[in-house]
């Protein structure tokens, strides 16, 4: 099936799948983990018609979700007309501690993937279920078989064998279908628009935007910031806009010597400062993952306006930037400092996409920027600086991780 919508018919999809999982299920018992999300609450939907109470509805916090995200999801997906009673499992020491250690996206992708699902295997054990119920979607089937990006919820597709290793057989009902053909299913079956129209979230949660090594502290200003954030952008228009926290060099990041023409194009070389920032970050090119360098413009003004006027500039050039720089996957500018340099910086993003395969970042009115950021810096004790994301998809992926 494409992705496209118009031959979609969702009420013929729901009676076929719902006789489909109670061929395939019969009697047995199955477990599924909602996140919330529009895919994993759908599928939790449809196979709850199929199978009503022999469907087992957990939530696994992993402690990388949103403040107060748990206890959200479980009092919305109680209420009619969903009525999916939910079970938290608290987890977040094992994943932390299944974390310690790595930097790289991608293992953290796997390390988590592997907590993910032993927490599952567990819990599938106890309950006596032989099924584990998954809202994979198409896109991330293509996109873990394609070596995009480690996918948390793909096994067979990558020669995982879920019952030798988990001891469950899993099943897909969304494993044909695209998340625009997820949400008019979720419509029809009646769903709150706060979850059919909600935006984006990785499977493994804020992980992917705590950028580098985890620690405790990097976790809790990312959720302050994106809290922030989330409330500061959700009348912009972006698709999809969140915070990311990275590391910060004590010294205020290196010159990028390789970069310095940067300057020459922005026209202001003695006010103008282009660092690299000691993380990598992910990208693609060619339809692979790339992870490459961050670069940051520094202004020294300067009124508001010229700050201003500078990142109106600096997003002008970035495409450019980036495609004559191929080590770097990232351009941003630095909407606000303080001085002294504590641990951590806080990146804005958000984009404007259509299909999600390629992205726009919009240049959000100064003074919106200004004020976020402003408030980030009180709240998040350890962030030093704050910038925005100037980078399309291609050459950087949506996600800053
Ligand atoms: P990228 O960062 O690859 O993201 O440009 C494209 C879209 O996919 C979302 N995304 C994920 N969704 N599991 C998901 O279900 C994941 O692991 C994951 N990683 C990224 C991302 O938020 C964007 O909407």
């Amino acid at each position: 099936m494409s992705a496209s919508t118009q031959d979609f018919d969702a009420e013929n999809f729901i009676a076929l799948q719902t006789e489909e999982i109670k061929r395939v299920l019969g009697k047995e018992r199955a477990i599924i983990a909602v996140s919330g999300g529009v895919d994993s609450t759908t599928c939790a939907s449809l196979t709850r018609r199929a199978i009503g109470k022999n469907l087992e509805c957990l939530f696994i916090d992993t402690g990388f979700m949103r403040r107060g995200e748990p206890e959200r999801v479980k009092k919305n997906l109680a209420k009619a007309p969903l009525g999916l009673p939910l079970r938290i499992i608290s987890a977040r020491k094992r994943f932390m501690d299944s974390l310690q250690g790595l930097a790289d996206a991608e293992d953290k992708r796997k390390a988590f993937r592997e907590t993910f699902y032993s927490t599952l295997a567990e819990a599938a054990r106890k309950g006596g279920c032989k099924w584990l119920v998954q809202g994979t979607i198409a896109a991330d089937l293509i996109e873990t078989e394609g070596g995009i990006k480690t996918q948390h919820n793909v096994l067979s597709q990558i020669g995982i064998d879920p019952k030798e290793k988990y001891g469950f057989k899993v099943v897909e009902p969304l494993a044909t279908i695209y998340k625009p053909q997820v949400r008019i299913l979720s419509r029809i079956l009646g769903f709150p628009e706060e979850t059919s129209e909600r935006q984006p979230f990785p499977g493994p949660g804020l992980m992917v935007r705590c950028v580098a090594a985890v620690s405790t502290g990097k976790l809790k200003s990312l959720k302050i910031a994106t809290d922030i954030v989330e409330k500061g952008l959700k009348d912009l228009g972006a698709q999809q806009y969140f915070a990311a926290v990275i590391d910060n060099d004590p010294s205020g990041g290196s010159e990028a010597e390789d970069l310095k023409a940067v300057s020459n194009m922005l026209g202001q070389n003695e006010t103008t400062r282009i660092k690299t920032l000691p993380n990598l970050a992910t990208g693609i090119c060619e339809s692979r993952r790339t992870y490459g360098k961050i670069a940051a413009i520094q202004v020294f003004p300067i009124s508001k306006r010229q700050a201003e006027r500078m990142f109106v500039k600096s997003h002008s050039i970035c495409k450019d930037v980036l495609a004559a720089n191929p080590a770097y996957s990232r351009l941003l500018f630095e909407i606000k400092r303080l001085p002294g340099s504590r641990s951590y910086a806080a990146v804005i993003r958000a984009i404007r996409t259509v299909d999600f395969m390629t992205a726009k970042a919009p240049v959000i009115p100064w003074k919106v920027l200004d004020r976020i950021s402003s408030k980030i810096l009180v709240e998040c004790r350890n962030v030093s600086s704050v910038y925005y994301d100037l980078t399309p998809k291609p050459p950087a992926t949506i996600e800053f991780e």
